[in-house]
């Protein structure tokens, strides 16, 4: 779901570790771009100018975890249409426990990291109505606009708020969401990793 993100991701310094993950990701996230690409009869736009990620782990791992998590809601609502592409479903949400335990890392640690992750995560959050926006301009997603939109940002904020990233008075719409999505909906993203 966020192919461009994870192949520029690949030009930062990372941890170790991560970056044998970003490749076998980058693999995935291309195969599933053909899918759709299959799918929807399109090609995409041939894109070589990759995009500006941050250089700092800390910020970087908020924008991945925040676009997968991303990418893991636009899935679950294409396997809502086409169940047999659930296995997109189950890669993504992999990558969203892939990068939510680095995530976890940095906050448990304590100290500028830390905080420099939460900041991060705060900006990131005040760019979603408007990234989220641009994915839903079909005009074919026009009746549903409104609720899907709701429905991701609440998602995501429930997903940054459980682990931490925000706390509770920076969530939109933060009390309703726990109660809509509670904590089995929440175990029941990570046991579909396998
Ligand atoms: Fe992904």
């Amino acid at each position: 779901m966020a192919l461009w993100a994870v192949r520029s991701a690949q030009a930062q310094d990372v941890p170790p570790g991560v970056l044998q993950f970003l490749r076998r990701h980058e693999e995935e996230e291309a195969q599933h771009l053909k899918q759709f690409e299959q799918l929807l009869g399109t090609s995409s736009h041939g894109k070589t100018a990759l995009p500006r990620m941050p250089s700092q782990w800390r910020v970087l791992v908020v924008h991945l975890y925040g676009y997968e998590t991303l990418g893991l809601e636009f899935a679950r609502l294409l396997v809502g249409l086409r169940p047999d592409l659930a296995s997109i479903m189950e890669d993504e949400a992999v990558h969203v426990g892939f990068f939510e335990h680095e995530v976890r890392t940095i906050l448990v640690h304590g100290g500028p990291a830390a905080d420099g992750a939460r900041q991060a995560a705060q900006a990131w959050r005040r760019r979603l109505p408007r990234t989220v926006d641009r994915y839903l301009h079909d005009e074919s997603l026009a009746p549903f606009r409104d609720e899907l939109r709701g429905h991701i940002l609440d998602v995501i904020d429930a997903r940054f708020l459980a682990v931490g990233l925000l706390a509770w008075s920076e969530g939109q719409g933060a009390t309703p969401v726990r109660t809509a999505i509670g904590e089995s909906g929440m175990s029941s993203v990570f046991e579909s990793n396998g």
